[in-house]
């Protein structure tokens, strides 16, 4: 990604009011320096408790990138900032220790990083690189419905390896936006109908939380799948 002002991102979409930035992730020693120097001593002392040099690389190089346009959005210095986190692990903003009224979430997969940013409070990203595996339609059992595991029991090769991320990113970007983390079984909701048969977005809603609306949408292009959830009622 070029980066001619020293940064490692760059906006990617703008999609329903959101803007989503594109993070680069490959590793770069200086960059990574650069980064861990911009989190605060929660943040450093979380870094030190990763042991891989990837998920260090992925969370200081995400997190400062993150600082920075949260506080260009917000207009004050990235040092005010810090965050909380919900009871599954969702981080929120807050500005002198006061929450501040943003939303945003960040996705990391092998080189790619995403950031979502709305004025809306709940939003999700997710992004997945497509790394084949062996045993995707046991993977699929764990994590899907039974009409996205008949999807993904007649897709073969290539298609197979598409269909099981672009599923999988729209239900984590889903499971994201609600904040729920593990705590909700993957399998117990599906993918609207209609984005299983490609369409790119849709209306949703949770089948335990059925007064609450959201939208979907499937963002996947050649590198990597990716897509972006948000609440729109109540
Ligand atoms: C955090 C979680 C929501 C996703 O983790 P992950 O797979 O590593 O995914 P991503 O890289 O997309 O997201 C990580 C980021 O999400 C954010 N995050 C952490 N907990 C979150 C939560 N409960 N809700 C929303 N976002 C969360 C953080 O910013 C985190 O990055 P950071 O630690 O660098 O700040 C994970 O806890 C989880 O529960 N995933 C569900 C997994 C699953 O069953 N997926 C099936 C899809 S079919």
């Amino acid at each position: 990604m070029a980066a001619a002002d020293g940064r490692w991102w760059a906006p990617w979409r703008e999609v329903d009011g959101a803007t989503i930035l594109q993070v680069d992730l490959a590793p770069d020693a200086e960059r990574e320096a650069h980064a861990f120097a911009l989190l605060d001593d929660e943040e450093k002392g979380r870094w030190r408790r990763f042991l891989a040099a990837r998920a260090r690389r992925e969370f200081a190089l995400c997190r400062a990138a993150l600082r920075i346009v949260l506080a260009e959005r917000l207009g004050c210095d990235h040092r005010l900032l810090s965050f909380g986190y919900g009871e599954h692990g969702k981080p929120f903003a807050r500005v002198k220790g006061l929450p501040a009224v943003i939303g945003f979430n960040v996705s990391h997969s092998g080189p790619h990083g995403l950031i979502a940013l709305a004025p809306r409070e709940a939003l999700g990203v997710d992004v997945e690189e497509r790394v084949p595996r062996r045993d995707l339609d046991g993977i699929g059992s764990l994590v899907y419905g039974p009409a996205e595991r008949r999807l993904l029991a007649c897709a073969e090769g290539q298609d197979k390896v598409h269909l099981f991320f672009r599923l999988w990113s729209m239900k984590e970007a889903l499971i994201k936006a609600l904040g729920s983390g593990f705590s909700l079984n993957p399998s117990r909701f599906e993918v609207p109908e209609p984005m299983l048969q490609g369409v790119r977005s849709s209306l949703f809603r949770f089948p335990h939380a059925s007064a609450e609306s959201w939208r979907l949408l499937d963002l996947g292009e050649d590198r990597f799948a990716a897509a972006l959830a948000y609440r729109v009622s109540p």
